[in-house]
């Protein structure tokens, strides 16, 4: 057990949360930051029921002004910070580019894009004396595939980017910057399209090699994997928790069919 800390964006919710609670099994402090108080004072306390210090802060991770009030608060009232995950994102439903409504298009990429980066650069500050750290942003299989959401699609290869980057420019303090890529999670925005015919819930399995989808747990297994000692020699890659749809997506269009379907 130590005091060191993971600081998860987007932690009231879905993914993130799994992480913060995940992180909090295996020995960290926990800081979540959100926008949405009931969850995150809600996983907060599970945090502390896990026998870990935790504390939520709102924050909107699209204001840097904001993350940097955060990154004071969790220095002045943490240890290392030696985990930093970012989660919080905004999801779309799927639109055409020709009449994208620009003023949403520019608050997802001031969420999604820029509060991954300003929170990087803020965390990553306080890891830097230390010669320690682990960050793991949120990419997608939208990082490696054309999907018909074109602001988020564009964001999450732009996320896998900036992760290659950022890990080059940290490694030489030992900070290792690392993505993972989840396919569709039930998680309660994918949920919430569901229920409003926003997405065919039959249509999903269609392409992915695995007869089922990750659960939040398994792309928090991921990232903790990623964030360990484990991964000391990884660094700059998306890994795709993707239940084989990267693969197996061309196989549903292939003229030839599928030859243990036929
Ligand atoms: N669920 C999936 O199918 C899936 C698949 C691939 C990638 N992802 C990615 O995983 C991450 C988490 O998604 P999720 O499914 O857990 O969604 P979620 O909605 O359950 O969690 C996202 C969290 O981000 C928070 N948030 C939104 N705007 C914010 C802001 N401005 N500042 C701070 N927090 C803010 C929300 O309040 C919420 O708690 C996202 O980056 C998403 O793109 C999700």
């Amino acid at each position: 057990m130590t005091n060191a800390v993971a600081v998860i964006t987007g932690g009231s919710s879905g993914l993130g949360e799994a992480a913060a609670l995940r992180f909090a099994r295996d020995g960290y402090d926990v800081v979540l930051l959100d926008v949405d108080k009931t969850g995150g004072e809600r996983v907060a306390d599970v945090v502390r029921a896990l026998g870990r210090k935790a504390a939520f802060q709102f924050c909107d991770v699209g204001n840097p002004a904001a993350v940097d009030a955060a990154a004071q608060m969790v220095s002045e009232n943490f240890g290392p910070v030696e985990v930093l995950v970012t989660s919080a994102a905004l999801q779309p439903n799927p639109e055409c580019i020709m009449t994208m409504d620009m003023d949403w298009h520019d608050k997802m990429w001031r969420v999604n894009y820029f509060g991954t980066v300003y929170t990087c650069q803020a965390f990553a500050r306080l890891m830097i004396p230390n010669n320690k750290g682990s960050i793991v942003t949120l990419g997608s299989i939208h990082s490696r595939m054309p999907l018909p959401l074109p602001g988020y699609n564009v964001i999450k290869v732009a996320i896998e980017r900036f992760t290659q980057l950022l890990a080059v420019e940290l490694g030489r303090f030992t900070i290792r910057v690392n993505c993972v890529g989840p396919t569709h999670v039930m998680t309660p925005p994918l949920l919430k399209a569901i229920a409003e015919g926003e997405r065919d819930e039959s249509k999903i399995m269609a392409p992915h090699a695995l007869p089922y989808l990750p659960e939040p747990e398994d792309v928090a297994g991921a990232i903790a994997f990623l964030a360990s000692d484990q991964a000391k020699a990884i660094t700059g890659v998306l890994l795709p928790i993707d239940s084989g749809i990267i693969a197996g997506d061309a196989f549903v269009t292939y003229a030839g069919g599928i030859p243990w379907l036929k």
